[in-house]
Parts: structure tokens; sequence; C-alpha cells
């Protein structure tokens, strides 16, 4: 079974992900860490991240993995290419610029074929912007998971105040989420979009439990 979790940065989609997967039993994919990854090998080449030709290389060129502790769905490490980059793919250069690598076509391509490649190996939750619309269209659960810019602000202050890395000051994340947000869903090609089938879950007024249990309940729906 795929279950696809799409939604805008800071919604919440990694905390709930995590915990679908673990109260089920299945792995999970960070979508957006693979893009991360790739912005930063393009900065650490020196390349120009508005050239498509260069950074679409970078993505052709280098597999990314996730290393996990025995049993726990979360990546303990994020590596490309052999470097470890689980860290270093959360700070506030990577926010910026991750948006301008992942609009280019060649780059979701390679990333897509990844993505396809790691889901076919089991049951997965996945999240990302582009799951239940392009990677995995036939999940069996599609969700788009939402909130206010501030809920989502707020969220993400604390997650990175909590992992040590990444901007902890509110108005600097909320500008740079909504920075983001617009390029993601403004770009050409895969652009953050609901899925016509997902099911649209505001997360702004619920807690992170609500969220899970609705999202476990439409899996066991469809098991
Ligand atoms: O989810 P996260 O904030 O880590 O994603 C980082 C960036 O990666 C997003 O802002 C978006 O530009 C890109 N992304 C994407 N498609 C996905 C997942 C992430 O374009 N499936």
């Amino acid at each position: 079974m795929i279950i696809a979790i799409d939604g805008p940065s800071g919604a919440g989609k990694s905390t709930v992900a995590t915990a679908v997967a673990r109260r089920l039993g299945f792995h999970c994919l960070d979508t957006g860490a693979m893009y991360r990854s790739i912005a930063w090998k393009a900065i650490q080449q020196g390349a120009d991240l508005a050239d498509e030709a260069a950074v679409g290389a970078i993505a052709q060129t280098f597999d990314i993995a996730f290393e996990h502790e025995e049993g726990d769905p979360r990546p303990s490490r994020v590596l490309i290419g052999g470097d470890d980059v689980t860290a270093a793919i959360r700070t506030a250069e990577i926010d910026r610029s991750v948006s301008v690598v992942s609009a280019h076509p060649s780059v979701r391509a390679a990333l897509v074929e990844q993505q396809r490649r790691i889901a076919e190996g089991g049951d997965y939750v996945i999240e990302g912007r582009d799951i239940g619309t392009v990677v995995c269209p036939n999940a069996e659960v599609k969700v788009f998971l939402t909130a206010t810019n501030e809920a989502r602000a707020r969220r993400r202050v604390a997650q990175n105040a909590e992992r040590g890395v990444g901007s902890v000051d509110f108005e600097e994340v909320l500008a740079d989420i909504i920075r983001r947000d617009e390029l993601d869903s403004s770009r050409a090609t895969a652009p953050l979009v609901q899925a016509d089938d997902a099911v649209l879950v505001d997360s702004s007024d619920k807690t992170i439990n609500e969220v899970i249990d609705a999202i476990c309940a439409m899996a066991d729906a469809r098991a």
C-alpha cells in the first residue's frame, strides 16, 4: 500500500508520515530530503543553481540513500554519493535554494525515477509535493495536508530548534515558507497542487494525533 501525503512546507508532513508509518509498520520516504540533497551537492560543486543542465546532471549521477535503525521508519542518516548530509540539508541556505533546484524538469525526472524504484520495495508512506499527482497517481490513500501560514511557521521554528539547525526567527521562517510555497505552486512541472482524489486535511486546529488517527482510518478503510 502507498499512502501519499502532499502539502506545503511546515504542514506537519514529516511528523505525521513518520507516526503513521510507525503505527502501520510501513516504511517512510521523505522526498523533500532528496531535492534538498541535490541542492546541497550542487552548491558543494559550485554549480549555478539556475543552470538546468548542470543541476540535472548531478541528479542523474548521484544516488540518494536513507539509512535506518532497525524498526525505525525515520532515517537516521541521509547520504548522497556517500556524503552524510543529514544535518547539512536542513540549513537556511538549503531552504532558500531548494525550490530553484526542484523546479528543473530534468532534476524531477531523475528523482521521480528513484522514488518509484524505492516505493516498489514495500508498503510506504511517502511525503512530498507531487506524490499523489505524479509519483504515485495510483496510491491507495492520498492526503493533502495543509495549515495556515502562521501555524506552519510556528511548527517549523519549533522543529528547527529541536534539531538545532535552520533558522528559529519566526518572521524569517514565515517569509521563507511563503516564498517557497509560491515557487513550488507556480512552477511549470509538477507544481504543488491537491490531487483531484486527495482528501484535504487542515491541521491548523487539530492535534498531530487527530491527524494521524484520521490518516490511519483512511488506510484501514482501504486495507
Ligand atoms: O518537504 P521539504 O520542505 O523538505 O521540501 C523541500 C523542497 O523540495 C520543497 O520546497 C520543494 O521545492 C521540493 N520538493 C518538491 N517535490 C517533492 C518534495 C519536495 O518539489 N515531492
